[in-house]
C-alpha cells in the first residue's frame, strides 16, 4: 500500500493555463487511495470547470470563502485542519504575490495561512513572468517561510515561448506529495545550514576571504534533506551545485550571512554553522578601487571584528539546536570545548585544519564531536559519508 493511502490532500487550483493538468493529478491521487478536496480560485474556474474536479475527486469543490453555508461550521478552518498536505497546482504569479504578502483575501490564501500542514507550490506561468524580479523576490520569501516549491520545468509554453515556467507533470507532483509522507529522522523539521567562505570587501574589486570550498556544508544540506528535513542553505561564494530540494540563500559577507541566518531561523529546529566566516573585515570598504601609489609606502588596512554568527543565533533562538564547527591548528579538543561553552551551543564539530589531507578543500574529513556529554571521534570519511554520520548524531541530541 502506498504512502498516500488515506492521506488527506487538498489540491488548490489557481487561474493558469496549466489548470487542465490538475484534473489528471486529482485522478492519480484518487488512484493512490488519497482523500482529495479541491479548492479553486475564481480565476481557476475560467480555465476548468468545478464539475470536472467534483467528478474526479468525489467531493464538492470549495470555491468561496465568504460562503454562509460552509462557514456555519467554520468551513475554512476545518478544511485547514483536515489537510495532511496542501498543493497549489498551478500556482499563478498572482497567488505567489498574495502569499508572499500574507494576504487572506480568498479561500485558497486563507487556507494557506490557517493550515499547519506542509504547503507545496507548483508554479506555472509564462517564462518572462517567472523570471521577473517581483516573482523571484516572492519566491525567495515563500521558500524561506517553508513553502515547498516544486518546479517549474523548462520547455515549450502554451503562449509559444520557450523557457522556465511549465508546471511539473502530474506524475511528478504526485511523487512530491508522496515524499511528504516519507519517514525520515528529520521529517517535518526545518534545518538551516551556513556554508562556504565569506568575502569581506576591501574595495569594489578586492576582498579578504579564505580557502573554504563549502563541500562540508553542501553535503550536510543533502544529508539533512535525505532525512526529510526542509533545508535552507545560506552560502558564501562556492563552485558547488546546490543539492536538489534545498533552498539556497546566496550571500557574500559575514554581515549578510548573519542577516540571512536571522531571517531563515524563524521556526528552525536546527542551525548548523559550517561556514568559514571571516573573523575580521576592513573597517571601511573603499568606494573606489584603491590605487597603487608609491612603492615605499605600504598599504595599511584597518580591520574590525565581524559579528559572531553562531553565538548570536544561539542567543536569539534558544529553542533551536545549534551546532558549530571549530577548525583548529592546535589543541583541537580544548578549543572546541571552550567554544561549546562560550557560544552556549549543543555540539561543536572539531577538525584539525593543520593536516592537509583533511578539512578545508579536501574531499575527506576526520572530525571529533564535542558535546556537554563528552568527545566522540569519528574515522576519516568522505564528506558525504561524514555528513550522514553527523546528521545521525545531530538527530540524537536531546531537544531543548
Ligand atoms: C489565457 C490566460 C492564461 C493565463 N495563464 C497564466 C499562467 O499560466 N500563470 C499565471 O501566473 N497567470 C496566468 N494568467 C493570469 C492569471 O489568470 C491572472 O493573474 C489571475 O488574476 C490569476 O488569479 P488567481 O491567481 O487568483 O487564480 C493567465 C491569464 C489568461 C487570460
Amino acid at each position: 500500500m502506498g504512502r498516500l493511502f488515506n492521506k488527506h490532500i487538498i489540491v488548490a487550483i489557481s487561474g493558469g493555463i496549466a489548470a487542465y493538468k490538475s484534473a489528471e493529478l486529482v485522478r492519480l491521487l484518487k488512484k493512490s487511495g488519497a482523500q482529495v478536496q479541491v479548492v479553486m480560485t475564481s480565476g481557476a474556474t475560467e480555465f476548468i470547470t468545478p464539475l470536472t474536479l467534483q467528478a474526479l475527486s468525489g467531493n464538492a469543490v470549495h470555491q468561496h470563502l465568504l460562503n454562509p453555508e460552509a462557514e456555519a461550521g467554520m468551513g475554512h478552518i476545518q478544511l485547514a485542519r483536515w489537510a495532511d498536505a496542501l498543493l497549489i497546482a498551478p500556482t499563478t504569479a498572482n497567488v505567489m504575490a498574495r502569499l508572499a504578502q500574507g494576504q487572506a483575501d480568498d479561500l485558497l490564501t486563507t487556507l494557506c495561512l490557517a493550515t499547519q500542514a506542509p504547503v507545496l507550490l507548483a508554479p506555472a506561468m509564462n517564462q518572462a513572468m517567472w523570471t521577473d524580479s517581483a516573482t523571484q523576490a516572492n519566491l525567495q520569501i515563500l521558500a524561506q517561510r517553508g513553502y515547498q516549491v516544486c518546479g517549474p520545468a523548462e520547455g515549450e509554453q502554451a503562449c509559444g515561448d520557450v523557457g522556465a515556467g511549465r508546471m511539473l507533470e502530474p506524475s511528478q507532483l504526485l511523487h512530491a506529495l508522496d515524499k511528504q509522507f516519507e519517514q525520515g529522522l528529520l521529517n517535518g523539521k526545518k534545518v538551516v545550514i551556513t556554508a562556504g567562505p565569506t568575502r569581506e570587501a576591501i574595495d569594489p574589486v578586492r576582498y579578504i576571504s579564505n580557502h573554504s570550498s563549502g563541500k562540508m556544508g553542501y553535503a550536510l544540506a543533502a544529508a539533512a534533506r535525505d532525512q526529510g528535513a526542509q533545508v535552507i542553505l545560506i552560502s558564501g561564494p562556492t563552485h558547488i551545485a546546490v543539492p536538489t530540494d534545498v533552498t539556497l540563500v546566496a550571500v557574500e559577507s559575514a554581515q549578510q550571512m548573519l542577516a540571512a541566518s536571522l531571517e531563515a531561523c524563524l521556526g528552525a529546529d536546527y542551525f548548523i554553522a559550517s561556514a568559514a566566516v571571516s573573523d575580521y573585515r576592513p573597517a571601511q570598504a573603499a568606494e573606489q578601487k584603491l590605487k597603487k601609489y608609491n612603492a615605499d609606502h605600504g598599504l595599511n588596512i584597518a580591520l574590525i571584528q565581524n559579528p559572531d554568527i553562531l553565538a548570536t543565533m544561539a542567543q536569539t533562538f534558544p529553542n533551536t539546536t545549534h551546532i558549530g564547527f571549530a577548525a583548529e591548528t592546535q589543541q583541537l579538543i580544548t578549543h572546541a570545548q571552550t567554544k561549546l561553552k562560550a557560544k552556549a551551543v549543543q555540539m561543536i564539530i572539531a577538525n584539525d585544519v593543520s593536516d592537509p589531507s583533511i578539512g578545508f578543500n579536501s574531499d575527506d574529513n576526520r572530525v571529533s564531536l564535542v558535546t556537554a556529554d563528552g568527545v566522540d571521534e569519528l574515522p576519516l570519511l568522505s564528506k558525504p559519508a561524514l555528513a550522514r554520520r553527523l546528521i545521525d548524531a545531530i538527530c540524537k541530541l536531546s531537544p531543548h
